[in-house]
């Protein structure tokens, strides 16, 4: 795994964006993109720049389960607001959070193989999570409903009024289907993701450390601030 330190996370979005930009002068055309706080400052630099999206397919991880798109806590609303209002790209695909187990699942796979992914944005959990595949979770997966654990409810209700509003399920690529992106730019800012962030370069592989899996994929990039990297050996 390469591993790229920077100062903060505004010089690590910036970093990703270039990453992206070169993969698609490379011929990218479909990005992997993940939500939360992480890869803000690389929306923010994707959009202030005047690079064209419009003939790029954009798939997203994951969604909060029982969210519909219009609800300003979703995935899909945040996706809007960070970059698909500022630039718009042929289609973007994003769990349905309405949608029926079975059949959202379904289609969700199926929207992974009908648009294989070249470059696959990662952020990573406190307790090594990508995607919504926490701790156990088996590495032959695929879309499916997850239950959170506690300690993603409790990072996530920053972005809720109380802890009672997190949603406790959620749709999520799997593990499998994130592995089978040709490359991965995993980023983590700040001490909290520093544990994490060791165990998932240095630890074994194993499913108690979802990211670890990581280490057998042969084109990942780790950004990384000195916060979070202060555990690297
Ligand atoms: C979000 C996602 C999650 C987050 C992770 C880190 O789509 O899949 O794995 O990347 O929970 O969240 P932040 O960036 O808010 O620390």
């Amino acid at each position: 795994m390469e591993t790229i330190i920077v100062k903060d996370n505004i010089e690590g979005g910036k970093k990703a964006f270039e990453l992206i930009k070169s993969g698609m002068a490379e011929g990218a055309k479909v990005l992997g993109l993940a939500t939360g706080s992480t890869p803000v400052p690389m929306y923010k630099a994707m959009v202030e720049s005047d690079l064209d999206f419009s003939d790029m397919v954009a798939l997203n991880l994951d969604e909060y389960f029982g969210l519909a798109a219009d609800n300003p806590q979703s995935y899909h609303y945040f996706m809007e607001e960070q970059l698909f209002s500022h630039k718009p790209f042929k289609e973007t695909y994003i769990p349905n959070g309405l949608g029926e187990e079975k059949s959202e699942c379904a289609r969700y796979d199926q929207v992974i193989v009908d648009h294989p992914i070249d470059i696959q944005i990662l952020g990573i959990g406190t307790n090594a999570h990508i995607g919504f595949n926490e701790p156990g979770t088996s590495f032959d997966t695929t879309t499916r409903k997850v239950a959170l654990t506690e300690s993603t409810i409790e990072s996530n209700k920053r972005n809720f009024d109380t802890v009672e509003e997190v949603p406790r399920y959620a749709y999520s690529m799997g593990i499998q289907s994130i592995l089978s992106a040709k490359k991965i730019i995993l980023m983590a800012f700040g001490e909290e993701k520093a544990e994490a962030i060791k165990k998932t370069l240095e630890g074994p592989v194993t499913e108690e450390v979802p990211a670890s899996v990581l280490q057998q994929h042969g084109n990942v990039i780790l950004i990384v601030d000195e916060a979070a990297a202060k555990l690297i050996q």
